[in-house]
């Protein structure tokens, strides 16, 4: 990876993804979650001053450094204990069954094979366990999909590999997840082509 995927994009995502718009968002998102958490896509720790006080330690899966260190501030003053787990989403180093629930905020954008995360996600949470999520995607209407198609190329290059047409749902659901009190949304102050929203909770459709 070069300096501008390592260096600049996380410091953009940083920006970026810290609106008030979308921490109202991490909010909902993070309510409910407890006991041990995998949170995939950490970047800079945006959601660590949501974490709800039932949740006892987060594990963290993030390859970039410097997101990493963009958390440092939210981290010391975050009374949940987070710890630097994984670099990858796709491949989980944790045993079967370990989790008590799971966070991904605009993340499944961006890892390259999105299926095999959330396969690794299902398989290391307990039974009757939910993954808490807000992605962007394939927007709801054909004109905005058509733009989101146009610009793809672009926002992945300028945005460290990030898709805009990914259809969140159907690759839960492909994934062995039944979603659960499903929003789908323009994001307020969003481009549509990137404030296409879907959140909700997942949990295992089966064995
Ligand atoms: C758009 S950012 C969102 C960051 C964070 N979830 C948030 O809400 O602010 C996408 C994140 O996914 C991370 N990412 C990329 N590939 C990944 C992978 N294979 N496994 C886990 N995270 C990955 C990126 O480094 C980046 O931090």
């Amino acid at each position: 990876m070069g300096w501008y995927s390592t260096q600049v994009v996380p410091r953009l995502v940083n920006t970026a993804c810290g609106s008030r718009v979308t921490r109202a968002r991490r909010q909902q998102v993070c309510a409910g979650l407890h006991g041990r958490v995998l949170e995939i896509g950490f970047g800079s720790g945006l959601n660590v001053p949501f974490y709800p006080a039932d949740v006892q330690v987060v594990d963290a899966v993030e390859p970039a450094d410097v997101g990493w260190r963009l958390a440092a501030r939210r981290l010391a003053a975050s009374p949940v204990a987070v710890r630097r787990s994984g670099l990858d989403g796709q491949l989980l180093h944790f045993a079967d069954d370990t989790f008590d629930g799971a966070l991904s905020t605009w993340t499944l954008c961006t890892i390259p094979d999105p299926l095999a995360a959330l396969r690794e996600v299902r398989r290391v949470l307990r039974p009757g366990a939910a993954l808490h999520f807000v992605e962007h995607g394939l927007a709801p209407d054909a004109g905005v999909q058509r733009w989101q198609h146009r610009l793809e190329p672009f926002q992945q290059r300028l945005a460290g590999g990030c898709h805009l047409s990914r259809p969140i749902t159907a690759l839960l659901n492909d994934a062995g997840w039944d979603v659960l009190g499903l929003q789908t949304l323009y994001e307020r102050g969003a481009p549509k082509v990137l404030g296409a929203d879907v959140t909700g909770t997942a949990v295992a459709s089966g064995p």
